[in-house]
């Protein structure tokens, strides 16, 4: 393989431009030419395609976001659209491509190694939601995030003696949540895969203040519930209680990924680089014991996610 692209879909995460650095320098270092293609498959299909060397990746490792901007392509799940991508992709002598994303990015990967494009996903999203690998780009940067706006909350919650639910990203998964909530002591952590009611929620908060907690800070997936509405709910059942919620939003999406992520984002695009220039399509990279691997697409994204009962519990535990 001569030439290869790069693209990032989806939701944009920390550590994304370490891995195109990564695709970029190491494609150099195999003797390939690498293309970026800016906007995901939406650009793919605008033909928004650039040639990147060495040099076009210098100072972006400790940047968040994309260098290559990203898009969510409805129009991809078409084949028509699909073959489309396929003919511009051979019109500029791209032969192997690297898909930068999540879940759904992966499917049109896959769709495009069966078109007879090798195509090499890197899990690139804050969720943490792909099984097949113990960590996606991303997810570290973002616990760290929420747990910087912990830290802050907690701060002004103990002078006021108050209540705060923290809804965090995620989507369906609630490792965010479950981490970050570990990490940053909370009182209670809501999660899609472990359901609590306002009530149960409530009956935490009241057993930390029956021990002599002054505050207490409540970490809520967004899969779980909105921040403000709990909120609400806890306070009309306990008036006595101040509580109050913030919703951390995309914040938890930008910023300077960490040390983590970089090396993540550096290995895996390493790794993809050497695949393709292997000849090897259809596998998508992943970490697993601390061993950067890759799988199978079809048998990466068929693998069921696990929810950590025993982190879970754990955090429980500290909340005493
Ligand atoms: O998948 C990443 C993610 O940040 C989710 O946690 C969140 O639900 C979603 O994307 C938000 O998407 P958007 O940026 O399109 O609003």
């Amino acid at each position: 393989m001569k030439k290869i692209g790069v693209l990032t879909s989806g939701g944009d995460a920390p550590g994304m431009n370490a891995a195109i650095r990564a695709v970029a320098r190491a494609g150099y270092h195999y003797g390939v030419k690498v293309y970026g293609i800016e906007r995901g498959y939406q650009g793919l299909l605008d033909e928004q395609i650039l040639g990147i060397d060495q040099r076009s990746v210098s100072n972006v490792l400790q940047r968040g976001g994309t260098m290559l901007r990203s898009a969510r392509c409805l129009a991809f799940k078409q084949p028509e659209v699909r073959a489309k991508a396929v003919k511009i992709l051979k019109k500029h002598g791209i032969e192997g491509l690297i898909v930068i994303g999540g879940d759904g990015s992966f499917m049109g990967a896959k769709l495009l190694s069966e078109l007879g494009v090798p195509t090499v996903g890197i899990p690139g999203t804050i969720d943490n939601d792909l099984a097949y690998t113990d960590y996606t780009l991303g997810f570290d940067t973002a616990c760290n995030t929420i747990l910087d706006a912990i830290n802050k909350v907690r701060d002004t919650m103990d002078s006021h003696e108050r209540v705060n639910i923290m809804e965090v990203m995620g989507r369906d998964c609630g490792d965010l949540a479950l981490h970050a909530g570990l990490a940053g002591g909370a009182q209670a952590i809501v999660v899609p895969e472990q359901p609590m009611t306002p009530k149960q929620v409530l009956a935490k908060i009241m057993e930390g203040k029956a021990s002599g907690k002054r505050s207490s800070i409540v970490v809520l997936s967004e899969g779980a519930g909105k921040a403000e509405s709990l909120a609400k709910e806890i306070a009309s059942m306990e008036p006595a209680l101040d509580v109050r919620s913030t919703v951390l939003g995309h914040i938890q999406r930008g910023g300077a990924p960490s040390m983590l992520d970089r090396r993540l984002g550096t290995l895996f695009g390493e790794h993809a680089v050497k695949l393709l220039t292997q000849g090897i399509g259809n596998r998508i990279v992943g970490i697993k014991d601390n061993k950067i691997f890759d799988v199978d697409i079809v048998e990466g994204l068929s693998i069921k996610r696990h929810f950590d009962k025993e982190m879970y519990d754990i955090a429980n535990m500290m909340a005493k």
